[in-house]
């Protein structure tokens, strides 16, 4: 199998473009074997939490998988008010000694400290080496506006939901994470085939699949990779399904200008939001 492609960061670290997510369906859940799943089937970015409750099981995993540590890009989230404490318990669990990726998980999980002393502390735990990013997710454009303020280092994420039914609500978000030199990371690529699947997008999927030769998963992964240029989160408890969604990372050729925004324009009549409502407001 083809390496998967990387892109800077914008403090010059490098990230796989595709990543395995730890939420959703392996919510709460043992995930050692998850663990081992998606590293053997090469997928080599594991984005975790705090919220999700399962690191010490990904711990093990990472230890039966035996991939070298340098090998791997692993990212987890704070959603708690201490970010020091939760990193010192998810290193703990995880048996790691730093993350590649520390995000705040949402700006409206830190009410007693603030977003601004929440990320402050984030600085001072990348200038200790316990993380050697930082970044957010499920920030709008204001929250970033705000945290632009006071921050000594830029996000180099922002981690939010993305699929054509977002699209025409989060078209200006992500033309502002670009223009200010954040990476783009997005999860539900599949929504308009899983929570609001028989959409108006349907008709428009199956001919693009049809015209590329490729499955309507991979067309929305595309979709989704060439309209962010940045990282897509996705899952699947299967091996074939983890095969099948790496090909539009790897080999799958660019979609056209004129399928991205056919799947844009047949996608405009459904607004669909799966997780944090508050991107809405
Ligand atoms: N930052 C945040 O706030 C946040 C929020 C949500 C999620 N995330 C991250 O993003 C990751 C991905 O989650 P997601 O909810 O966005 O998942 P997704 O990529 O939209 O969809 C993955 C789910 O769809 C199913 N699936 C895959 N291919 C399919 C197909 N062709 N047809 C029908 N179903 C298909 C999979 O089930 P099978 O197992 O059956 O294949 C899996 O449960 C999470 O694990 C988490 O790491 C982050």
């Amino acid at each position: 199998m083809s390496a998967i492609p990387q892109i800077s960061l914008g403090d010059g670290r490098k990230i796989p473009v595709v990543a395995y997510g730890f939420g959703t369906a392996n919510l709460g859940k043992d995930s050692t074997d998850a663990t081992v799943l998606a590293l053997s089937q090469g997928y080599r970015n594991l984005d975790g939490a705090e919220y999700y409750a399962n690191d010490v099981s990904i711990g093990l995993g990472l230890e039966r998988a035996k991939i070298p540590r340098e090998e791997i890009f692993y990212s987890t989230k704070c959603c708690s008010q201490d970010p020091r404490a939760a990193l010192h318990k998810a290193l703990k669990a995880l048996k790691l000694e730093c993350v590649d990726l520390y995000l705040l998980h949402s700006p409206l999980f830190f009410p007693d400290i603030g977003v601004s002393r929440a990320w402050e502390i984030c600085e001072e735990l990348q200038q200790e080496g316990l993380c050697k990013s930082i970044g957010v997710s499920n920030f709008r454009i204001k929250d970033l506006q705000a945290l632009l303020k006071t921050a000594k280092v830029k996000p180099a994420i922002n981690q939010f939901e993305l699929h054509p039914y977002l699209y025409k609500q989060e078209a200006p978000l992500v033309d502002y994470c670009k223009r200010n030199g954040i990476i783009i990371a997005t999860f539900g690529s599949l929504t308009p085939l899983t929570a609001a699947k028989d959409g108006p997008l349907d008709d428009t999927l199956h001919k693009v699949a049809g015209e590329t030769g490729y499955t309507p998963g991979q067309v929305l992964l595309k979709w989704t990779f060439q309209v962010t240029g940045g990282v897509v989160v996705t899952t699947s408890a299967k091996a074939a399904r983890l095969q099948e969604q790496l090909v539009p990372f790897i080999s799958m050729p660019d979609l056209t200008q004129y399928q991205i925004d056919a799947i844009v324009q047949n996608s405009r009549s459904r607004h669909y939001r799966g997780f944090f409502p508050h991107m809405d407001e």
